[in-house]
């Protein structure tokens, strides 16, 4: 009776796989404070997506750490750059894979910032130049979807014009839409260098505390063509997502970010919770409050919990 009265059912066709690599050969980094994650080099890749593909996660999120670091990110839109690499390697590989290209410039600078800088502060319209660029630059390297993560003003629509004016009309966008200024992304920013330098991301960030510009900065982007709708981080935010779904028709997805999985991994090796059933309570919930997919560091995890017939009363 209770799994047929069921109303949210999480299966792994929800799931995308963030993934990071970086320049080198046989590299397989642990991520200290991600347990469970790596930087990878993309001669080492293989067997850890045929991992991802066998378990039945539908798409992988790609993040490069590059080489070399400068005032404009210049490794982002390189068409050799170390995340355009890895694309090609995943595409010809596993072809049927959606590969997802995560745009920023915040791993690329040597300041930190998701844009490049006038004085000391991000100027918003030089950076979108930057970021249609790498856009381009990831489709030709066989990105499937372009998910811009800077949180620039008209960035959706730059990048929408020059994927367009590139040929690559078909190439949809997953705008991190509402994206906050949050303390929950420091794992990440360890795992891919990318702490700024100096201040912080609050001038493009937005504010915990706002729900209604969550839904203005999600309106603006779904009206420059955003495909995709992203809440960024999930746990924190189930409210927003709750929001969106609300008020919005265009597929939405959530972020599950470094930090929401930190805690987990920490808390299940001291043996304070149960791994399992937090991980797959956590991905109810976030699925429950209206995201119809979720980027989790959890996913290969979830989806041979979800596979392997656990009961569904054992299943939150
Ligand atoms: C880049 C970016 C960040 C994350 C995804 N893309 C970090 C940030 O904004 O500082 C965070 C993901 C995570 O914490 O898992 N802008």
């Amino acid at each position: 009776m209770r799994r047929m009265v069921r109303e949210t059912r999480l299966t792994p066709d929800a799931l995308i796989y963030p993934v990071f690599v970086q320049p080198g050969r046989g590299v397989r980094m642990p991520i200290a404070s991600m347990p469970g994650c790596f930087r990878w080099s993309v001669d080492c890749l293989k067997d850890e997506i045929s991992e991802v593909v066998a378990l039945g996660v539908p798409a992988i999120m790609l993040f490069g750490i590059p080489e070399r670091k400068d005032e404009r990110g210049s490794g982002a839109d390189d068409p050799d750059g170390i995340v355009q690499q890895a694309m090609r390697a995943v595409k010809q590989w596993f072809p049927e894979l959606l590969v997802i290209g995560d745009v920023c410039l915040c791993e690329y600078t040597s300041h930190g910032h998701c844009g490049v800088l006038r004085g000391d502060d991000v100027d918003n319209d030089a950076t979108l130049e930057r970021l249609a660029s790498t856009a381009v630059s990831q489709a030709q390297a066989g990105a499937d979807v372009i998910a811009p993560s800077d949180m620039m003003d008209g960035r959706v629509r730059a990048i929408r014009w020059a994927l367009d004016a590139a040929g690559h009309s078909e190439v949809p966008i997953m705008s991190y839409a509402a994206k906050y200024a949050s303390a929950f992304y420091g794992p990440f920013r360890e795992a891919a260098e990318s702490t700024p330098r100096f201040g912080d991301r609050r001038s493009y960030q937005m504010d915990t505390a706002n729900v209604r510009e969550a839904m203005r900065e999600m309106a603006l982007d779904a009206d420059e063509g955003a495909d995709i709708l992203m809440v960024k981080p999930a746990l924190a935010y189930l409210d927003v997502l709750r929001s969106a779904r609300a008020r919005f028709d265009l597929p939405l997805a959530a972020y599950n970010v470094s930090g929401e999985y930190a805690m987990v991994k920490a808390a299940s090796a001291m043996g304070w919770l149960d791994e399992r059933r937090t991980v797959l309570e956590i991905a109810t919930s976030i699925c429950r409050a209206g995201a119809d997919m979720i980027l989790t560091y959890h996913a290969k995890d979830l989806a041979a919990w979800l596979k392997a017939d656990v009961p569904a009363s054992e299943r939150t």
